[in-house]
């Protein structure tokens, strides 16, 4: 690190800590004072305990005998001191603790609230790793130096206070101290600054080892079914020695360092003796003055480190602030409007002119454009098919129609209002999304349905799962809907984490559903009474949704009211299943294509395994 990058690290360090102050002024206030008390009895104690030598044990030695009324009070104010300081260290570390982790707090907080407060197209930027750094160490290193901050701001009180207390004493002491404390520091600064880098390097192989874990331990499958366990290994092993070569090396300079800095106070001490014993033969100062002073650069070693602690976390208090400083920084957040739509039967939902380009990962890269001209309606009550190959833009109408996007031109409605007008909550309640990667929350079946969404009791969670046809296997589960799910679903099979988060959509009771290939991995007889039950609920269900799916099966598509058939992100077509079979070729080959995709899947047994239709609801689909 060149000389002026890390001038330039500190002054942005002290920056921070600037900010942190102008945060928690008062806590950092209370720190302080209990700092600058320790370092005043720091150097009282040393004038202390010279006037014990000088009046009770030099008087006891020569005259063997002291009076006891002197050896009292030199007990009285050892003991004083003593307790002082402890008040003072107590105040100091409560306060610094509390400033620490409060910020900590803070900043984890508004971290989290803005990456919540970001569009997914931020999120699409952003790996989930990176995500979860910025929130914990990031925060974490940042308000590292908070914690030895008032402890080096009070030494540096008390080592001006110690200057001033050797002229008093001495000119010639004092000469002593003005070589020895700056050398000392001057010492503690190129420490940290040898330091610093070491330690930003064994972090980062930190980082780097437990990434490659997690890869290897989350890949496990591919891993073993590959045969790549000694690559796996060998790859491991690799950034494990770096990171243990890198840790020595900080230990190495420690071992140089440490010493360093205990030496050089010790011979601060022998160079008093030497210029003392001169000055005391001179008549210049008493036994009493030079006892205190070699007693006093003993006891100013330890404190002095405090600053060099908080130069040494300063690289790392730059690094983690600049990577939370991003995040807060952000901008492109989608502001919510303030219409609140009437909670009345389903909802019409309407594209009208839309254009969509996902933004380029690089900044000054044109985004490519995945949607053009798309336009067209789901009336209140109807189900819209939504056909077209992969990559057509088909997930990404879903993201428009639930407001997880904006689009570049056109508008998107619900009820004739431009969802960007409406507000927050209308929104949610208005329209679900069913993706098509289904997720689920390391919770309760229960937890996973209702969200703890207000007014979502056991008899709608059931409702809701009746409809998703996963009232079956969820009152089969050991616990019901208390049974736990595991890390992201792992105990249940892809068919019910589909039809769990079709049932968490269904439970909101939305007025608009889109079902993103939501029922792929659910066999095709219970795909299709699901869609029927969602089209006429039965009496005591969810009432009916308008509905846009996105479908492949032919059986799923002949129950929609009309198919869009989507090609490069441009609306091909659109019609009845019939309508579009007889003019469509494009449309013609997709259905078939997927119908024997289907038929293959079918006689090999991919399904989920499902349990049985409850009787009453099996039907007719073969249109
Ligand atoms: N987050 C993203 N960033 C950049 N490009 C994206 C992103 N998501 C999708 N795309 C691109 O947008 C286009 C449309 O993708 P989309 O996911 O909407 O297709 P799809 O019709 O849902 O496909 P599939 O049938 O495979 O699910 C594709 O070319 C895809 O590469
Ligand atoms: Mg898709």
């Amino acid at each position: 690190m060149a000389s002026g990058t890390s001038r330039d690290v500190i002054r942005r360090g002290l920056w921070v800590l600037g900010r942190a102050i102008r945060e928690q002024p008062r806590i950092f206030a209370v720190a302080v004072a209990g700092s600058v008390l320790f370092g005043g009895l720091v150097i009282a104690s040393a004038y202390v305990v010279g006037a014990v030598v000088g009046d009770v044990v030099v008087p006891a030695v020569e005259a063997g005998e002291v009076g006891t009324g002197t050896v009292a009070l030199a007990a009285v104010a050892l003991f004083g001191i003593s307790v002082l300081r402890v008040v003072g260290i107590f105040g100091r570390r409560l306060g610094a603790g509390y400033m620490q982790f409060r910020l900590q707090a803070a900043y984890r907080r508004r971290v989290t609230r803005r990456y919540l407060d970001l569009p997914l197209a931020w999120h699409h930027r952003n790996a989930t790793g990176t995500l979860l750094s910025n929130a914990n160490s990031d925060v974490e290193a940042a308000w590292y130096p908070i914690a030895p901050l008032p402890f080096a701001v009070g030494t540096l009180v008390m080592l001006v206070g110690a200057v001033g207390s050797l002229f008093v004493t001495d000119w010639a002491l004092a000469l002593v101290g003005l070589a020895v404390f700056p050398a000392l520091f001057a010492l503690n600064v190129v420490y940290s600054r040898r330091m610093a880098p070491r330690q930003a390097r064994a972090q980062r192989l930190r980082a780097e080892v437990s990434g490659i874990a997690h890869e290897s331990f989350d890949g496990a499958l591919v891993v073993k079914t590959m045969g790549r366990e000694a690559q796996e290994t060998a790859r491991f092993a690799g950034r494990a020695r770096e990171l243990r070569d890198s840790l020595i090396a900080v230990g190495r300079l420690r071992g140089v360092f440490d010493p360093l800095l205990e030496t050089l106070p010790s011979l601060g001490t022998l160079a008093v003796l030497v210029v003392g014993t001169v000055r005391l033969r001179q008549g210049a100062i008493t036994v009493t003055e030079l006892v205190s002073v070699a007693f006093l650069f003993t006891v100013l070693a330890f404190p002095v480190r405090a600053i060099g602690w908080v130069l040494a976390e300063l690289p790392r208090s730059v690094a983690g602030w600049d990577r939370v400083s991003r995040v807060l920084d952000a901008t492109g957040e989608m502001p919510y409007g303030e219409v609140t739509l009437d909670d009345a039967g389903p909802a019409t939902l309407a594209f009208d002119g839309v254009h969509f380009g996902y933004e380029p990962a690089e900044a000054h890269l044109p985004g490519t454009s995945v949607l053009g001209e798309v336009a067209f309606t789901v009336p209140a009550g109807r189900t819209v098919a939504l056909v077209g190959p992969t990559g057509a833009g088909k997930s990404t109408i879903a993201s428009l129609a639930v407001r997880l996007v904006d689009p570049d031109a056109g508008t998107v409605t619900l009820d004739g209002v431009d969802v960007r007008r409406l507000t927050a909550a209308s929104l949610a309640s208005t329209a679900a999304l069913v993706a098509q990667v289904p997720f689920v929350f390391d919770d309760t079946v229960r937890a996973n349905i209702s969200l703890d969404r207000p007014g979502i009791d056991d008899e709608d969670v059931w409702a809701a799962l009746r409809l998703a046809e996963a009232d079956g296997f969820v009152a089969a589960l050991p616990d019901g809907l208390d049974t736990m799910v595991g890390e992201r679903g792992t105990s249940l099979s892809g068919g019910q984490r589909q039809r769990l988060t079709l049932a968490r959509a269904l439970a909101g009771r939305p007025r608009l559903l889109v079902l993103d290939d939501a029922t792929s991995a659910v066999d095709p007889r219970v795909e299709a009474a699901i869609l029927a039950g969602l089209r006429a609920p039965a009496p005591g269900q969810p009432a009916a949704a308008s509905i846009l799916v996105v479908a492949y099966r032919r059986a799923t598509i002949a129950l929609a009211d009309e198919v869009i058939y989507l090609e490069h992100g441009r609306v091909l077509a659109r019609g009845t299943h019939a309508e579009l079979l007889a003019t469509v070729p494009g449309y013609v080959d997709l259905v078939t294509a997927y119908e024997q995709a289907e038929q293959e899947r079918a006689e090999n047994r991919t399904y989920d395994e499902v349990a049985p239709l409850p009787t009453g609801l099996e039907i007719e689909v073969d249109r």
